[in-house]
């Protein structure tokens, strides 16, 4: 069985790396790595590879930066003439980047069967470029691997059948838990942020960069102001993403004193941080899941969430960008007990076992 397993942008190395040791550890499958280039930059990307252990790619598309329209052809064309050249039996892609949609497209329209890790999520928010590039994907995929009961409901609610749709848990945790166990033997100095660290005695850790938070000004200097009164009492952590970098300069948008302001980082340098943070702020999909994982308070950046399971059972409160909101939040979270919460159902490390067992049985099945 020959197949492409797809990743493009930061979250999606933490997706692959599981599958790729899953996968080498059952044998048998003849899968190739594919980086669409959607994220290039060492920090962004070959960071991951190395913190998570993931292979070279066996093909880089070199796809880069651009207008939705830009990047998502880019994909496209570079992957159409991929597929035709390797003829792969199946094409997996992983959550809801811009890679994801356009691998998806280009393997169906070309006859080959597609699986989707991370199937199912619905915000039910249109605005949000993630949302419609789940959508997609999901209305041709052919195999869906859901990571919460939502996700299943979503899917048999769009009229996908029963037989098609599995819930396996979550490969996301899967990495976080194996990651965590090298972070938590490593010594404390192998960590760029380990001085940071040392001398902040509570601190929250923020990462900030949906376009729904960053690209207007207005918004982007309303959460700063409510951040820099934040870091006035309690210092905040925060490695920004290039997004961000770009229209905090753009818009002349300073930070407070307060703020430590680090370069992205890697994988296991960000982990580090977080774990121990007495709360993460955030607008990112993937932190909203490890933080409930780990039992780690978190405030989320948005006013909704296509992963609901965070906030019913784990650590999640979504309070969207309001600053004064934001302000008595934070306050509110800072002075109640901390509460672990619940780890969701199935989310125990497995997933990416789950997901080679279901595609050994279409590899028997081909
Ligand atoms: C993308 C994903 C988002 C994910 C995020 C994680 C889509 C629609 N969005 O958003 O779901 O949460 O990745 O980071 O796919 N840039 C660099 N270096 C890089 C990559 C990007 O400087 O390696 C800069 C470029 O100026 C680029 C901008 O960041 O224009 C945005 O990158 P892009 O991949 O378009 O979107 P993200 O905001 O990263």
């Amino acid at each position: 069985m020959k197949i492409f397993l797809v990743a493009g942008a930061r979250p999606n190395f933490m997706k692959i790396a599981p599958i790729i040791r899953a996968m080498e550890g059952a044998g048998g499958f003849d899968w190739r790595l594919v980086h669409t280039g959607q994220h290039y930059d060492y920090a962004m990307s070959q960071s991951f590879f190395e913190d998570l252990e993931i292979p070279q790619p066996h093909i880089f598309l070199e796809a880069g930066s651009g207008t939705h329209a830009e990047q998502t052809s880019k994909v496209m064309v570079a992957f159409e003439k991929v597929c035709e050249n390797e003829h792969p039996d199946w094409v997996l892609v992983v959550g809801d980047v811009n890679s994801t949609l356009a691998c998806s497209v280009v393997a169906k329209k070309l006859g080959i069967s597609v699986a989707h890790v991370e199937a199912g999520l619905r915000s039910f928010d249109l605005s949000m470029p993630e949302e419609i590039n789940r959508m997609v994907t999901d209305a041709i995929s052919d195999l869906f691997f859901v990571t919460e009961e939502s996700g299943r409901e979503n899917l048999l609610h769009e009229g996908k059948s029963k037989e098609k749709v599995h819930f396996v848990g979550h490969v996301m945790v899967d990495n976080l838990l194996h990651q965590l166990e090298k972070v938590e033997a490593a010594q404390d100095d192998s960590f760029s942020s380990a001085p940071l660290k040392r001398s902040l005695d509570r601190y929250l850790f923020l990462t900030l960069h949906r376009p729904s938070n960053v690209d207007d000004a207005k918004t982007l200097a309303g959460i700063v102001a409510a951040l820099n009164t934040i870091a006035e009492s309690v210092p905040i952590v925060f490695p920004v993403h290039p997004r961000t970098e770009r229209r905090l300069q753009e818009f002349g948008i300073e930070l407070g004193k307060g703020i430590h302001q680090l370069p992205p980082l890697g994988f296991r340098d960000s982990l580090y941080l977080w774990k121990d943070a007495a709360l993460v702020l955030t607008d990112s999909g993937g932190l909203q899941e490890e933080t409930t994982a780990l039992g780690v308070p978190c405030l989320t950046l948005r006013d909704n969430t296509e992963r609901p399971i965070t906030c019913e059972l784990g650590t999640n409160v979504l309070v969207g960008n309001d600053p004064e909101k934001i302000l008595d939040r934070v306050q509110e979270r800072l002075n109640s007990d901390r509460e672990p919460g619940q780890v969701p159902p199935m989310w125990d490390g497995r997933a990416a076992e789950r997901i080679v067992e279901v595609l050994q049985g279409h590899r028997r099945a081909l």
